[in-house]
């Protein structure tokens, strides 16, 4: 690679970062080594490999990897390739590999875990080099794989901290998603979304927790929205989550923006929670929960207020209506999202129901909501690509934000401290040599 450490750290400033990050697709490959090849990076749920044999297929970076659970019950991450041609080992998807993958190229068979079971005509390998137990003649597995309350992270480093020590306080969100289930477990259902932004992925992370936004992109879903529950003269749940990004400007102010070691962090939730326990869905996922830890704990649980978390590098969880949108960088202009629903385990079907609907409302390729955003990050794009200035600015609130022993937090909720936190995450990567690569 011909960018030095020095051009790297001059492409980020404590309030602005050059638009090269976002355009050069040399960068984009030296992301794809030194972040992806090093950060934990969510591969999927537990619950999308069910039963042995289970096959899920997605990319960690710009790596194919196939996510298989063993006869042992035992998670396994695998990088997508036969060892004897190269030949992609399973097409893209989801299904059931049965005891063993076999690869459809020339039948070399492997274990749920990768380890090479056998080579068909035996007889042409004898006398040469070829040795069955060597791990040059297996699937490869990622270096570190490990799971947290059935989210499933990769690393494809074996150094850096352990999956815990990563998530740093981003490990609340999923654990207050997990919590909200009767059972105390999720799991995806009803298939998974895929959208392909025409942007560079650092883009969606950066709107994430974009409060200033929200009135201006939104206005076209919101206002049709409020022209809708006037007609009907009741704001129903699919316009009342449309209707929140339209709230004023002192609105926003108001909310907290917290910031995680290596990028992650959240943001408040829109919705009130109190308001939240007068819809009937609400109230009966209070009460099931209730029969299980008792009022005070799920009221605790349930007011625990988050709207979007930002797991960087993985993409962003929804704590209160279980959505997790996964984002893939594919190259340095296009960003493949995959969304996923869960349901509460032991939760009434009416909660499940109303995710569905967020889901299809704000965040499915044919929502109201999404396509605002993924019209503005083309538009990012496009214009970072002209000659029409070399900076963009992340200096609303710069220099005011709070440290605290759990994370940094902004002073105003329209704060650009997420931005500042996820460049300032983005360049210790980018100069540390720690990578996949690096070990290879
Ligand atoms: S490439 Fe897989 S068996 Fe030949
Ligand atoms: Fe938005």
């Amino acid at each position: 690679m011909s960018i030095s450490n020095e051009e790297i750290a001059g492409l980020v400033r404590s309030d602005s970062v050059h638009k090269r990050v976002y355009t050069d697709p040399e960068l984009f490959q030296l992301e794809m080594d030194r972040i992806y090849g090093q950060a934990w990076i969510y591969v999927g749920h537990e619950s999308q490999v069910k039963n042995p044999g289970d096959y899920h297929t997605t990319r960690i970076g710009d790596q194919d990897v196939i996510m298989t659970r063993g006869t042992d019950g035992k998670i396994n991450v695998l990088y997508n390739r036969c060892p004897h041609k190269g030949a992609q080992l399973v097409a893209q998807g989801d299904g059931c590999a049965g005891k063993f993958f076999r690869c459809p190229y020339h039948a070399w068979t492997f274990k749920l875990d990768g380890s090479l079971l056998s080579v068909p005509l035996r007889n042409g390998m004898e006398g040469t080099t070829f040795d069955k137990s060597h791990p040059d003649f297996s699937m490869r597995p990622l270096a570190r794989v490990d799971s947290y309350r059935g989210f499933v992270f990769a690393s494809q480093s074996a150094e850096g901290p352990d999956l815990v020590t990563f998530l740093d306080g981003a490990a609340s969100s999923i654990d207050n998603l997990c919590d909200r289930a009767p059972e105390g477990e999720v799991e995806v259902v009803g298939g998974v979304f895929q959208v392909m932004q025409l942007s560079n992925w650092k883009v969606f992370y950066e709107n994430l927790h974009d409060t200033m936004h929200a009135p201006i992109t939104h206005e076209s879903s919101f206002m049709a929205a409020r022209d809708e529950a006037q007609h009907l003269g009741e704001m129903p749940f699919e316009l009342l989550i449309m209707d929140g990004n339209g709230e004023p400007y002192e609105f926003w102010e108001k909310l907290e923006l917290r910031a995680y070691k290596n990028g992650h962090g959240y943001m408040e939730a829109i919705f009130d929670p109190a308001a939240a326990t007068r819809d009937p869905v609400s109230r009966a996922h209070f009460e099931s929960l209730a029969a299980v830890h008792g009022e005070e704990k799920a009221r605790a649980i349930l007011g625990m207020n988050r709207h979007n978390t930002v797991i960087y590098g993985s993409g962003s969880p929804h704590t209160v209506f279980q959505q997790f949108r996964v984002i893939r960088p594919i190259s340095v202009n296009r960003t493949l999202i995959e969304i996923q629903t869960f349901r509460l385990k032991g939760a009434p079907d009416s909660v499940f129901d109303r995710a569905l609907t967020y889901t299809n409302v704000i965040n499915s390729p044919s929502s109201n909501v999404m396509p605002d955003d993924v019209e503005l990050y083309r538009r990012c794009q496009e214009g970072n690509m002209t000659r029409g200035g070399e900076w963009v600015s992340h200096h609303r609130y710069a220099g005011t934000d709070k440290e605290t022993p759990e994370g940094t937090v902004s002073v105003n909720g329209t704060s650009e401290l997420p931005m500042r936190n996820q460049f300032a995450a983005w360049k210790q990567y980018m100069l540390s040599g720690n990578s996949a690569q690096s070990q290879e």
